[in-house]
């Protein structure tokens, strides 16, 4: 389809998963992650157009990236935020002040980092289609997920709420709601393996649905589960 795509956490699990997708519909992707080695290797060995190296923490970097995109594609017709992860997984009592920031920072902060960066060229071009990723701790509750829970509500609102606004340019926010699967996740959170059904692709598949969407329609969010995953009730 050759749309400038930009991915961030695009060298592991969904983000990588998401970006192969989109590369092999044609599209211009760029892969976007915090290490320089994973971002270079990621780009070599998939074949995207270009690779950026940015922490999603950093709003000067992500003015930064702007700047970088527009001066050498002009536009940008997807932006998947897709970088995250668990930072801590445990009871509430052991955070301390450093890592509910870094949780928030990371899995909240960052995706409205880069909205609010990169809404004024949506808003000029007349299109474009934003798909931030949640989870589904941000709907149901697990014991030790509290604080990346609230980040990923957050998002979830933060999403609904910036559709809202895009949607008198002709431009659109999708909120991509993923349960369980085995990424790199488990391991960046200390957290045991997951043997879900659910796979990366699945989870590309929904994001590449969304954008693929008519330019006249909008997926206002949509959650993706592994049939093994147990959610009772639902
Ligand atoms: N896997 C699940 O079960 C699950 C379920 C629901 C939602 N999610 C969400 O799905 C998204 C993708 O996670 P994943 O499961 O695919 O995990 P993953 O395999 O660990 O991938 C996370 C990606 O984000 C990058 N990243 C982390 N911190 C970053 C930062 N500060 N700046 C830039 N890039 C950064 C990572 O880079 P490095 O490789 O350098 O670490 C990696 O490319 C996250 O938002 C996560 O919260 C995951």
């Amino acid at each position: 389809m050759n749309r400038i795509v930009v991915i961030t956490g695009a060298t592991s699990g969904y983000g990588l998963a998401t970006a192969r997708k989109f590369a092999a519909a044609g599209d211009t992707v760029i892969a976007v992650s915090r290490n320089a080695e994973k971002v270079a290797a990621a780009v070599r060995e998939n074949g995207f157009a270009d690779g950026y190296v940015l922490d999603v923490t950093d709003y000067a970097g992500w003015v930064a990236f702007k700047e970088w995109v527009l001066s050498r594609y002009g536009r940008v017709d997807v932006l998947v935020n897709n970088a995250g992860g668990g930072v801590r997984i445990s009871a509430i009592e052991t955070f301390d002040g450093e890592t509910v920031d870094q949780t928030i920072a990371l899995n909240l902060n960052s995706v409205i980092y880069g909205c609010s960066v990169f809404a004024d060229v949506f808003k000029k071009q007349k299109s474009g289609t934003v798909v931030n990723i949640s989870s589904v701790c941000a709907r149901h509750c697990w014991s030790s997920w509290s604080v990346y829970a609230a980040a990923k509500a957050g998002v979830l609102n933060f999403t609904k709420s910036l559709y809202v606004e895009l949607r008198p340019y002709g431009a659109r926010a999708t909120c991509v709601i993923p349960a369980a699967a085995s990424t790199g996740f488990q391991k960046s959170a200390g957290i045991g393996e997951v043997s879900q059904s659910l796979s990366t692709e699945d989870i590309a598949s929904a994001v590449l649905f969304a954008a693929d969407m008519p330019a006249g329609a909008v997926v206002e969010d949509m959650t993706v589960w592994g049939l093994s995953q147990e959610m009772d009730p639902i």
